[in-house]
């Protein structure tokens, strides 16, 4: 066999080790906001670590087309290829989940949350535990703030990248928004 064939191959099984050094180098970029580890700077940043991969990517890509808009996410985006997103989804998916250590909601909110969820079925997507999987995000244990916002900017339809959650927040008020985002948070 040519030695060169030897070389070829060599080359080629130096690229993945490459690939992953130069994503957790795009990604320390992220850590100034979304957390070192990953507990987000500021309650209003969502957590990314341990977020299902394929929500991540399908994110990064309605950031990036302007269908969901951020002054905070778009221009992290704006030059970015989609290997590099799917590549940053998968990483930060792998991540454990962090600990933000937020209270369970009391008995009152609790029961009025899940009977929106129990109304609105949010268990055939969210799955059990609210975990999520594939393209559908896991809301437990997500930030109080950030939920309670996104949650809200779906119903405004400032968040405009899923009319289905949009028609379901629009079902319903303020409280039972804020008990479902104190629910969640506190899963
Ligand atoms: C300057 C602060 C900042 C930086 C840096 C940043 N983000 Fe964000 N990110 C945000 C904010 C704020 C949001 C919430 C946007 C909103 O809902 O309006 C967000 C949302 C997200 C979401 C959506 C999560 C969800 O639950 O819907 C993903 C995915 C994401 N960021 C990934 C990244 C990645 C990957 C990087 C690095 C390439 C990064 N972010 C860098 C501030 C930042
Ligand atoms: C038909 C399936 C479906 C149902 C039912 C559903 N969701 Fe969702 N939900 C989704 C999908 C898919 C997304 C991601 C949308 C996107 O691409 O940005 C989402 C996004 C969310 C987000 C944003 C998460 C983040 O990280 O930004 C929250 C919060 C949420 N859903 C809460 C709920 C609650 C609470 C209910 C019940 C009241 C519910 N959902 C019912 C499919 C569903």
């Amino acid at each position: 066999m040519p030695s060169w064939i030897f070389a070829f191959f060599a080359a080629l099984a130096v690229i993945p080790a490459a690939r992953a050094d130069d994503i957790s180098g795009k990604a320390t970029l992220c850590a100034s906001c979304h957390g070192e580890n990953g507990v987000p700077a500021d309650p209003k940043i969502p957590v990314i670590w341990g977020q299902n991969a394929g929500y991540l990517y399908i994110e990064l890509r309605d950031f990036k087309r302007g269908a969901r808009a951020s002054e905070m996410m778009a221009p992290m985006v704006a030059d970015m290829s989609r290997d590099d997103m799917m590549a940053l989804a998968e990483y930060f998916s792998k991540k454990p989940w962090p600990t933000l250590g937020q209270k369970p909601a009391d008995d009152a909110t609790a029961e009025r949350a899940q009977k929106v969820a129990n109304s609105a079925q949010c268990s055939q997507c969210h799955l059990a535990g609210f975990l999520g999987a594939s393209l559908v995000p896991r809301v437990s244990d997500q930030g109080f703030d950030y939920l309670l916002a996104t949650m809200e900017a779906f119903r405004s339809g400032t968040r405009a990248n899923n009319a289905w959650m949009t028609d379901l927040m629009k079902a319903y008020s303020d409280d039972d928004i804020k008990a479902l985002a104190a629910y969640l948070a506190g899963l």
